[in-house]
């Protein structure tokens, strides 16, 4: 498989283990009005570089993401947005000195914008669900790019499609005197065990059922009976209603073998016309026994996914007529995504959020069908609160006045700050983050499965993470003590009896320091851990 190479890509192939773990701070709740439709309230909006957001966010939902969009800056050079499209952000900047040195500042502007997006890429497709695929925004400035290097990360047997968005309805010239009128969703599954959804069949889709003989089995599409090419097999005589006896055309033959046409002729399912000779009889396919939806296409034309003028207008509706973000995309394009790559209960995630549109997609959808889609997003600029996150309280509390006024979608969610590392730069672990995130990181850590993991109330120890019929985790962690694995803390451990769980063959315990012997641990399946922290302190 061709790979591409660009200055600086040994530096971020691997960067994304560097980034550290570190808290998301919970810093408000919004709810949608009491009154307001029932809608998701498990939502996050966390302000600060995706790069350590989506690490952060691994522990807790490592392959649990059914559907990513993202819709990256495209690299256009322009870098009077409110945010910087091209890779010159100061920010942006200072992450590349650091990570590839004294080269970044070499870089061509396609050598930043891939550095940029390999380590976030690695990070998405962690965090994808098998059974997930990933949608991303992009123009031709770096649509090349972009497809080598997911085919380089999710495998080139996983592009589920390129699917091409008509997104300007008012074509203006560009630079070399074109017409760009399109942008393209480059899309990827994890794995095969992603299958789209159908597409709903759309109303002018239904008008194309028609029922001519009044049939009651209601309307049908007539569909073609004959092949354009011969074949022994199935170029034979049917007899039409006026008691003809037809072949196919000359070097034609028909699509089913006797039987199958025997059986189609004798349920009623052949049209040969009003006066019942036709040359070419159809068969009636019924709209009541075809799909429920079409299959999707890779042509999004705006009378289906919207256009960039769309996405403005929604915004302006939004913000009492301002417009406080240049690159919006229509809700319609998302809602076409969450249509074909989710179900009721997805996990969604925009790592690139801007004004918040997928949220508000993410809503909407659920408002149709009565789900419980949850989503999290994340953008690094100062109006994560002030834009994105209220455009996300206005959709879901209502906006507009009078004959403008859009009712409120309801709804919820929780908005944070990326906090600190999780462990410090010598390797101790930052107690300052607290108990819960250190529980959290650990368990994430040995690998426990989210349904095996343990919260302190539980019956069996306060310092369970993690329990299945095989193995325990404990974490005998306090703040303000040194710990010890020793029989007394064994004899507070409860398993077996009216505990609710036998005693599993394995017990994984941390602690600061083991008091017990290698041989009685051998013989009760305890293997100790230390805990890493600095205990002389204490
Ligand atoms: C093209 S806009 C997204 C527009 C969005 N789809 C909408 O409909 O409003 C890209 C957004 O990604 C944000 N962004 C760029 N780099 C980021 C990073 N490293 N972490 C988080 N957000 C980032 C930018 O600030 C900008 O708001």
């Amino acid at each position: 498989m061709p790979t591409l190479h660009w200055v600086g890509k040994d530096k971020v192939v691997n960067h994304h283990h560097e980034v550290p773990f570190r808290v998301l701070n919970k810093v408000s709740s919004f709810r949608a009005p009491a009154g307001a439709p029932a809608n998701s309230t498990d939502n996050r909006i966390i302000h600060g570089d995706n790069l350590e957001a989506l690490k952060s966010l691994l522990p807790e939902f490592e392959g649990r993401v059914k559907c990513i969009y993202i819709d990256p800056p495209y690299n256009t050079g322009n870098e009077g947005w409110v945010y910087n499209d091209a890779v010159n952000d100061p920010k942006m900047k200072r992450w590349l000195g650091q990570v590839v040195g004294k080269e970044g500042e070499d870089l061509s502007r396609h050598d930043k914008w891939l550095c940029m997006m390999y380590p976030r890429l690695k990070l998405l497709h962690r965090l994808l669900a098998t059974d997930g695929a990933m949608f991303i925004s992009i123009d031709d400035i770096e649509h090349a790019n972009l497809r080598l290097i997911c085919e380089e990360i999710f495998g080139a047997q996983n592009l589920l499609a390129n699917f091409v968005w008509q997104s300007k309805d008012t074509p203006g010239n560009n630079a070399v005197g074109v017409a760009e009128t399109h942008n393209h969703v480059v899309a990827y599954r994890k794995s095969s065990a992603f299958s789209p959804n159908l597409q709903d069949r759309n109303q002018a889709q239904i008008d194309t059922y028609t029922n001519q003989d009044d049939d009651p089995r209601g309307p049908w599409l007539g569909s073609t009976l004959t092949r354009a090419e011969h074949r022994d097999r199935d170029y034979y005589a049917i007899r039409n209603p006026a008691g003809v006896d037809v072949l196919p055309p000359p070097g034609s033959s028909w699509r089913r073998p006797p039987a199958a046409m025997k059986r189609l002729a004798d349920e009623d399912r052949i049209w040969w016309g009003k006066d019942g000779n036709a040359a070419f009889p159809k068969e009636k396919k019924f709209l009541s026994e075809v799909k429920v939806g079409v299959v999707n296409q890779t042509w999004w034309p705006y009378s289906f996914a919207g256009s960039t003028r769309n996405a403005s207008a929604e915004l302006k509706a939004i913000f009492d007529g301002r417009k406080p973000f240049e690159t919006p995309k229509p809700v319609r394009l998302i809602e076409q995504i969450l249509q074909l790559a989710t179900d009721e209960n997805a996990l969604v995630l925009d790592s690139f959020a801007g004004s918040g549109t997928t949220a508000h997609a993410v809503l909407k959808a659920n408002s149709q069908d009565s789900g419980n889609r949850r989503f999290i997003l994340v953008e690094t600029e100062d109006y994560a609160d002030t834009l994105t996150a209220e455009r996300v309280r206005r959709a879901m509390a209502g906006f507009g006045v009078g004959s403008k006024t859009t009712q409120g979608l309801g709804g919820g969610f929780d908005y944070y700050t990326v906090g600190e590392p999780i462990f410090l730069p010598d390797d101790n672990l930052n107690e300052a983050v607290g108990t819960e995130a250190i529980r959290g990181y650990v368990a994430y850590s040995e690998g426990i499965p989210a349904t095996d993991r343990a919260t302190p109330e539980n019956p069996h120890s306060p310092y369970l993470l993690g329990l299945n019929r095989e193995t325990a985790w404990l974490f005998h962690y306090e703040p303000d003590r040194s710990t010890s694995l020793d029989l007394d803390f064994l004899s507070t451990l409860r398993f077996g009896g009216d505990s609710g769980a036998a005693r599993p063959g394995t017990f994984i315990i941390y602690a600061d320091r083991c008091l017990l012997s290698a041989e009685f641990m051998r013989r009760h399946g305890i293997v100790f851990k230390k805990i890493p922290r600095d205990i002389t302190r204490f």
